[in-house]
């Protein structure tokens, strides 16, 4: 992980160095004394680049005198429309601009701690990188960059306002590995034994293998396993920064459930070849759960939380479950298995269920690589969120919106509903092709008594093609902050 640390203002003596500027801003401080020092040469440069701040805009000048191999300028835009965002993001291109630089140090005239410490959340959360399984890297192919200094004149305050964030990107960069992990890798036992390491945390890990599973009755969830060689599991990871070791919770604990599919091939309902790769990342909505759950405990939340990961690999073979079977859930309710390839709605269904019988939620968000069509339906910008409750919905819409990780709200309808009846049994795990994201938020509404509860299908955001801001291609861990940020506004304290 790339190495922060904070230091009062004043010209570094070697290195690369970044001003981050408002629009309309006039030289004063470092930025001031560099161009001095440089004689004129920053000016000239922004004059050529005709660089003025605006956000987005960066300016990058080599060699410029005063000892240092490099100035990058980064645009803030306005001052008054600064928000957390723009300061993550400016942190991000610090990253991914200046790779060949090892040591970097950050100047702006007017960063309060706070905003010194979103600046290195930025620069950290774009400096992922996963590279477990690559053993012939050339050293100039990899990123020399290794500690960024934030210049700050109150190092205590921004040190004391880095802190939760950092465990907020460790959340962020477990959940980023674990969604990375190849398949064969990463199964239902490995998982959860990942899972079992976070004790050393102060999480509370407890694991439920096949033989509980059974005599709990998780038909849903092992109708599902049964085609796998891997055996399946469910793991519920406790963080009790209210609680503590009490015997009882003091209070309603929020839930979180994740879908952990580690690889999806669809079952006897097969997917085509192409692109198939991809459903290792079929577990990201535990992936996302485990790595909340761990930056609550990171960074001691004043809160009780639980998160629960139903983990399974859908496999097709002479033991798998056929379309047509009917399968008794752990609430009791019958399904009629349509298509094996919507398995995560049944992983969810027992779960829930089970989280609702063992706790009583204040609320439980779910997390899910659930459908195809929500990336019809919103693309990878947005997930889908449904829900049975407008408070919570108006939440995590807030939110997302502060931190990026954007949500929209989708319908739920009895008319929706009426889709998945059966003939023969409860209800049937598909609704046909129209509103199919939909139709999978009906399936696991019945299995939610009357709890404020939230679906998000993260099918689209879960991982991405493409460089974003903050983000490097490939895992996203989409959830983490906005979940951690909804903790925090919310329920803490
Ligand atoms: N894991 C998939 C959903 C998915 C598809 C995630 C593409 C990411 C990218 C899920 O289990 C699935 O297969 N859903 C089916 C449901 C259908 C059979 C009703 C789908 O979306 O096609
Ligand atoms: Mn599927
Ligand atoms: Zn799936």
């Amino acid at each position: 992980m790339l190495d922060i640390a904070f230091a009062k203002p004043g010209l570094p003596k070697s290195g690369a160095l970044v001003l981050l500027i408002h629009e309309g801003e006039k030289p004063s401080g470092l930025w001031a004394q560099l161009d001095e020092a440089t004689g004129g040469a920053i000016a000239r440069a922004f004059d050529v680049a005709e660089f003025k701040g605006g956000k987005g805009k960066s300016c990058s000048i080599l060699a410029p005198g005063a000892n240092l191999s490099r100035v990058l300028a980064v645009g803030l835009g306005k001052l008054a429309d600064t928000t957390q965002k723009t300061l993550e993001e400016a942190g991000g291109t610090i990253t991914a601009t200046l790779s060949r630089e090892t040591n970097v140090s950050v100047a702006n005239t007017a960063l309060s701690p706070q905003q010194a410490a979103e600046v290195a959340l930025g620069a950290v959360l774009r400096s992922y990188r996963f590279d477990r399984y690559r053993t012939k890297e050339k050293p100039e192919d990899k990123s020399k960059l290794s500690r960024l200094t934030v210049l700050v004149p109150e190092v205590p305050k921004a040190k004391a306002a880095w802190e939760p964030l950092n465990a907020t990107a460790k959340g962020v960069f477990l959940t980023r590995d674990l969604v990375s992990e190849p398949p064969n890798v990463l199964d239902p036992p490995e998982m959860a034994e990942r899972c079992l390491k976070l004790s050393e945390i102060g999480l509370k890990v407890e694991v439920l293998g096949l033989k509980e599973l059974g005599k709990l009755g998780f038909g849903a969830l092992l109708g599902v396993s049964q085609g796998s060689v891997k055996e399946p599991r469910v793991v519920v990871l406790q963080w009790t920064g209210v609680s503590g070791n009490a015997r009882k919770l003091k209070d309603k604990p929020l839930v979180f459930v994740g879908k952990g599919v580690t690889f999806d091939t669809g079952g006897i309902s097969i997917k085509g070849a192409a692109g198939m790769e991809d459903m290792k990342w079929d577990m990201a909505g535990a992936g996302t759960v485990i790595g909340l759950m761990a930056a609550l405990a990171g960074r001691k939340a004043k809160v009780d939380a639980i998160g629960l990961v139903g983990l399974v690999e859908n496999m097709p073979s002479g033991s798998a479950q056929r379309p047509g079977d009917v399968v008794t859930s752990y609430s009791g309710q019958t399904i009629e298995v349509i298509n094996t390839d919507a398995e995560g709605r049944l992983v969810l269904a027992d779960v829930i269920w089970y989280a609702q019988q063992k706790y009583d939620p204040k609320f439980i968000v779910d997390l899910a690589t659930l459908t195809g069509a929500i990336i019809v339906g919103l693309g990878h910008e947005y997930a889908g969120l449904f829900s049975n409750d407008d408070a919570l919905s108006q939440k995590l819409t807030a939110a997302g919106q502060a931190t990026g990780e954007r949500v929209w709200r989708m319908p739920l309808d009895e008319a929706y509903d009426k889709q998945i009846r059966s003939d023969i049994a409860d209800m049937k795990n598909v609704g046909g092709r129209p509103g199919g994201s939909i139709t999978a938020a009906q399936f696991i509404q019945r299995f939610v008594n009357s709890k404020p509860w939230a679906h998000l299908d993260i099918a689209g955001t879960a991982w991405s093609t493409k460089d974003n801001a903050v983000t490097p291609k490939g895992a996203t861990a989409f959830g983490v902050r906005l979940l951690d940020r909804l903790v925090a506004d919310n329920y803490e304290g």
